[in-house]
């Protein structure tokens, strides 16, 4: 893993609070949550580097820096990044969202160009999920902007906001696998390194 680049920490912060500052919104401290559940769960995890999941984490949602978007942030994501020399987090904006690789199973609207869908489909197809695609697709998934949350939880609010989608029983099932194998990774479960999950979850 060694050939991975990243930002160091300093520069992923202002990367992100760059990105604050043009489109300010909840996203900003959902990654926050999402970067502090990939670094605590990589701490447990020998094959992964804490600082790399952490700048993924952070850095997952930034195409969101271009205003409010639904699939199009992961293309703005996957092209600003690309475009910092960041390939192995550009890859991550773009397969976020995806813990199975059928494009339709995103949640919200398809407000993106049709080469770009063709070129997601295309690209999800081909693309070999490192664990820590598997680690954001995860993490994604357990944080509130105001803290983390059960899986569930994050599920259901996901579905009332905007609704079924297609394979969304075999989305979460992939989600439930990828937290059952880091877990027998980890030897813990996931909720044992999310500080402040019964409160954020319950009240
Ligand atoms: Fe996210």
């Amino acid at each position: 893993m060694n050939e991975i680049k990243v930002p160091i920490l300093i520069s992923a912060k202002k990367l992100l609070s760059d990105a604050a500052h043009l489109n300010p919104g909840p996203w900003v401290n959902h990654s926050k949550y999402v970067a502090l559940a990939a670094k605590n769960i990589a701490k447990k995890c020998n094959n992964i580097d804490e600082h790399i999941a952490y700048t993924a984490g952070l850095l997952h949602d930034i195409g969101r820096r271009y205003g409010v978007s639904h699939l199009q942030h992961i293309f703005d994501g996957y092209n600003f990044l690309s475009e910092l020399g960041y390939p192995f987090l550009a890859q991550i904006a773009l397969t976020h969202s995806f813990p199975i690789k059928e494009v339709s199973s995103y949640f919200g609207k398809m407000d993106c160009s049709k080469k770009d869908l063709i070129f997601l489909k295309k690209y999800l197809r081909d693309v070999k999920y490192s664990p820590y695609d598997k680690l954001i697709q995860l993490c994604d998934a357990l944080a509130f902007p105001s803290g983390f949350c059960l899986l569930e939880k994050r599920m259901v609010d996901v579905f009332l906001r905007h609704g079924p989608t297609a394979f969304m029983r075999e989305k979460w099932l992939k989600t439930f696998e990828i937290k059952d194998k880091f877990e027998k990774q980890m030897g813990v479960s996931i909720y044992k390194v999310l500080p402040g999950v019964i409160r954020s979850t319950f009240v």
